[in-house]
């Protein structure tokens, strides 16, 4: 028994004799691709028959780590470092890329510097982005259609983006997705989906990139709503807008009866107080508008004057609004025109406006 167990064993000492010996030794185990999300880490095997001398870990053919046999790894970077694995047969470097960045991505190579002593993988560093759905509810009408927009912002590589209903995936054909680079050598992704609900359904946007365990999604649900309840929703907008303008015009309408009431309360007060004053500014505005005499009218004040000689007007003070006007513009005017134009009037506007004198000769000839 023990010879045959020698026998069996024989070649694999006899293998492991001719490894070790100096002309043969070379990379038994190169390292392999692996995938990892940017800030992680990522690691790599190298494994050599005994008998190396030196191996160098190089990232995009910059040597990062070296490590050497009598010596044992030297590291210059935080950022790289390594782990031994001894045995009687072989030895294995374990290259620790910490904090891996996207730049990181590309070559790692294992070199016994050596001929044909190398081997080499890929690291594809990844960046996780974000996945949204503006809104987590939306609620429709019936046999409406509406569009469903999911997006990815800052992703690397461009995610891959499919769409589930309630738990089953949704045909390629109802969605489409677009992607665009930004400036930061980072994806975006914008995935529409068009959909006519005819039924509550819970809608679920996944975007998936290799290094992430389990894709990202994000959902909405859509509700087919009642038609009173569809309305408050989708008007929303419109009956916010009709709202304001209720609210404007109630403002408003507020405002101008309350100028109403003003002005009813400053007529009231007024009659009480020197009605015919009040008459003879009337007749002053309307003299105004008519002739633009603007500020010689104001001198109309000056029928203050009048006022102890025609106290009767005072006296008939109800209906002096729709009559007694009449007959005042006729008997008082025109003593105001002609003592205002006359006293204070002319000797300032004369030079101004020639065409006032003109028009207040008229309506004295009237
Ligand atoms: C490793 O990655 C490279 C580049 O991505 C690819 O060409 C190669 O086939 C991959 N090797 C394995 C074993 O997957
Ligand atoms: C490298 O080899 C060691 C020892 O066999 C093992 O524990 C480790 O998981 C390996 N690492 C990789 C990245 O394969
Ligand atoms: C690995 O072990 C061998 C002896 O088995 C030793 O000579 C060699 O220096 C060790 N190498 C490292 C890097 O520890
Ligand atoms: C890789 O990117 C990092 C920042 O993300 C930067 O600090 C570093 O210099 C870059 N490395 C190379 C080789 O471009
Ligand atoms: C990816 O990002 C999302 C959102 O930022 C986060 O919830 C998730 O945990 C991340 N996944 C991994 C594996 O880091
Ligand atoms: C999402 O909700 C906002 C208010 O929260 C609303 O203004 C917007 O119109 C909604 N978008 C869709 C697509 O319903
Ligand atoms: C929606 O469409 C279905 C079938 O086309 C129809 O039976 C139903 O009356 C429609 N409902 C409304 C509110 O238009
Ligand atoms: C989807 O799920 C919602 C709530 O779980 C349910 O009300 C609805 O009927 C489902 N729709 C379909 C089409 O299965
Ligand atoms: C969405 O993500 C959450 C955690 O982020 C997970 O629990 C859930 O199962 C995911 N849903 C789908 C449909 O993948
Ligand atoms: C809408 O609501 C009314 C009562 O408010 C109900 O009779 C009707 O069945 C509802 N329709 C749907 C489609 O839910």
């Amino acid at each position: 028994m023990e010879r045959f167990q020698k026998f069996i064993l024989l070649p694999f000492i006899l293998a492991a004799s001719l490894t070790g010996l100096g002309f043969c030794y070379s990379i038994l185990n190169g390292p392999t691709n692996a995938t990892v999300l940017a800030g992680s880490e990522a690691r790599f095997n190298c494994t050599v028959a005994n008998g190396w001398a030196i191996l160098i870990w190089l990232l995009n053919t910059n040597p990062v780590l070296t490590v050497i046999n009598s010596h044992g790894p030297i590291e210059t970077s935080d950022r790289f470092t390594s782990q031994s694995y001894n045995n009687s047969q072989s030895f294995t470097s374990e290259l620790i890329i910490h904090n891996t960045q996207l730049n990181d991505s590309g070559r790692i190579e294992c070199s016994i510097q050596k001929i044909d002593g190398s081997s080499f993988a890929f690291l594809s560093v990844q960046v996780n982005g974000t996945l949204l759905i503006k809104n987590s509810t939306l609620i429709v009408k019936e046999n409406t259609t509406v569009e469903i927009v999911c997006e990815a912002l800052g992703w690397a590589p461009a995610p891959d983006i499919t769409w589930m209903t309630n738990d089953s995936l949704i045909d390629k054909s109802r969605y489409v997705t677009q992607q665009s680079q930004g400036s930061n050598s980072l994806y975006n992704a914008l995935s529409v989906l068009t959909l006519t609900p005819m039924d509550t359904e819970i809608l679920t946007c996944l975007a998936d990139i290799e290094a992430l365990p389990s894709p990202q999604n994000a959902t909405i649900a859509v509700i087919v709503g009642n038609s009173t309840l569809e309305n408050n929703y989708s008007e929303d907008s419109t009956s916010t807008w009709v709202i304001v303008l209720a609210v404007v015009f109630s403002v408003v309408g507020f405002i101008l009866l309350i100028i109403l009431i003003w002005v009813v309360v400053r007529c009231c007060c007024l009659k009480k107080g020197s009605t015919y004053e009040n008459e003879v500014r009337k007749i002053s505005v309307k003299k105004k508008t008519d002739d633009r005499l603007g500020s010689r009218q104001r001198s109309g004040s000056e029928n203050q004057g009048y006022v102890p000689e025609e106290p009767p007007y005072t006296g008939q003070i109800p209906t002096v609004v729709s009559l007694p006007p009449m007959s005042t513009k006729f008997t008082v005017p025109r003593p105001d025109l002609h003592t205002s134009s006359a006293l204070k009037g002319r000797p300032q506007r004369h030079t101004d406006y020639p065409i006032n004198p003109k028009k207040i000769r008229n309506v004295t000839h009237v």
